[in-house]
């Protein structure tokens, strides 16, 4: 199978890298670097069956012969994480909607139908309180919605593009809510906490909880997660569909931060920070975040392999196995 990635030098994105040429599936990459990194992809930047191009999805020139020679795209490419959206909220908005858009537009174009499968998220169902999430409700956008919400206005587009082309233009595209995902090669930078709380723990400095701790989340290993994203791409019934992937495992970001300071064996304590120092602005969090997971469990056979107490102490190991190999 020819994979096409875009965004394949990010955390999922070289996950799913590692999968197919696993399996001997040929995959070409495209990404900016922006959050990626080709240290993620080293292992292959010399196998035979993979190709990287550094260009942007939104100007690429070579995207229709990638989109033509593709069986498969992942489409990952995207300004992520909350530090990035709240800097840079317009290029949230023309990124992650450009090109969509744009790729899209070129799978219609060359006439050949791969299958697509589209990275949305689990912002879109914004400041929602439910305790567990269903593809169908109704989302809310805030009025006079605060920069903080483009990343969600942006992925929904996506995913209105997306069932427009499956159901006007007759392309396979499916598209996965993800939820939240930790594992190796996430970055802490632009906002992500496990990581953020790991890195605290091993060095034995307070792990930094935003807000009152109180907010509730759900974490899927990404190993797990590329699994069941590739389940999805390739089943036949999920053309135009909008399926939750994630954990239903939720836990307080308070509970999370004393979970990784006892796996790691840790003295760190935990401090709360509130969040306009956090994020430097009015910040807006919410309560729960919980997939319902139904939908996905019907249309697949996949289940986690990893607990959050695995990924935890993988993690931590490999944290210190940098500091110790330094
Ligand atoms: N990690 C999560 O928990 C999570 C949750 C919900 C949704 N998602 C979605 O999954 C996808 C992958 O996220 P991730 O966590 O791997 O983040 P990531 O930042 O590691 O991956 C995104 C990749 O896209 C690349 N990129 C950004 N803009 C680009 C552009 N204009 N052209 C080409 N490449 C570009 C980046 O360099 C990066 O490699 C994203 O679409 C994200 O919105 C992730």
């Amino acid at each position: 199978m020819h994979v096409l990635i875009t965004g394949g030098a990010g955390f999922i994105g070289s996950h799913l890298v590692d999968l197919h040429l696993a399996r001997g599936d040929k995959v070409h990459v495209v990404d900016n670097l922006s959050t990626g990194s080709l240290d993620n992809l080293a292992p292959h930047l010399d196998s035979p069956g993979f190709r990287f191009s550094e260009a942007d999805i939104v100007t690429w020139p070579e995207l229709g012969e990638a989109v033509g020679w593709a069986d498969r795209i992942y489409h990952l490419a995207a300004v992520v994480g909350v530090f990035r959206v709240l800097e840079h909220p317009i290029s949230v908005m023309a990124t992650n909607i450009a090109g969509c858009e744009r790729l899209l537009r070129a799978v219609d174009h060359g006439g050949w139908r791969p299958q697509v499968l589209l990275a949305s998220s689990s912002e879109v169902y914004g400041p929602r309180t439910d305790p567990f999430l269903r593809e169908d409700m109704d989302l809310i956008i805030q009025p006079e919605a605060p920069p903080r919400w483009n990343y969600a206005i942006s992925k929904l587009a996506d995913e209105a593009f997306a069932l427009s082309y499956a159901r006007f233009k007759n392309i396979p595209v499916t598209v996965v809510r993800l939820f939240n995902t930790i594992g190796p090669r996430q970055t802490g930078r632009y906002g992500m906490v496990v990581p953020r709380f790991v890195r605290q723990a091993v060095d034995g400095v307070s792990l930094t909880v935003f807000g009152d701790g109180a907010q509730g989340r759900a974490f899927t290993d990404v190993r797990d997660t590329v699994v069941m994203l590739d389940e999805l791409a390739g089943c036949a019934t999920t053309s135009g569909v909008i399926v939750n992937v994630g954990s239903d495992n939720e836990l307080s970001m308070n509970e999370l931060a004393r979970r990784v300071i006892d796996r790691a064996g840790s003295s760190s304590r935990i401090e709360h920070i509130p969040y306009d120092i956090a994020y430097g602005q009015e910040y807006v969090d919410i309560p729960h975040r919980c997939p319902d997971l139904t939908r996905l469990h019907e249309l697949i056979a996949s289940r986690p392999r990893w607990t959050l107490d695995t990924t935890l102490d993988d993690l931590i190991a490999r944290t210190r196995h940098r500091e110790g190999s330094s």
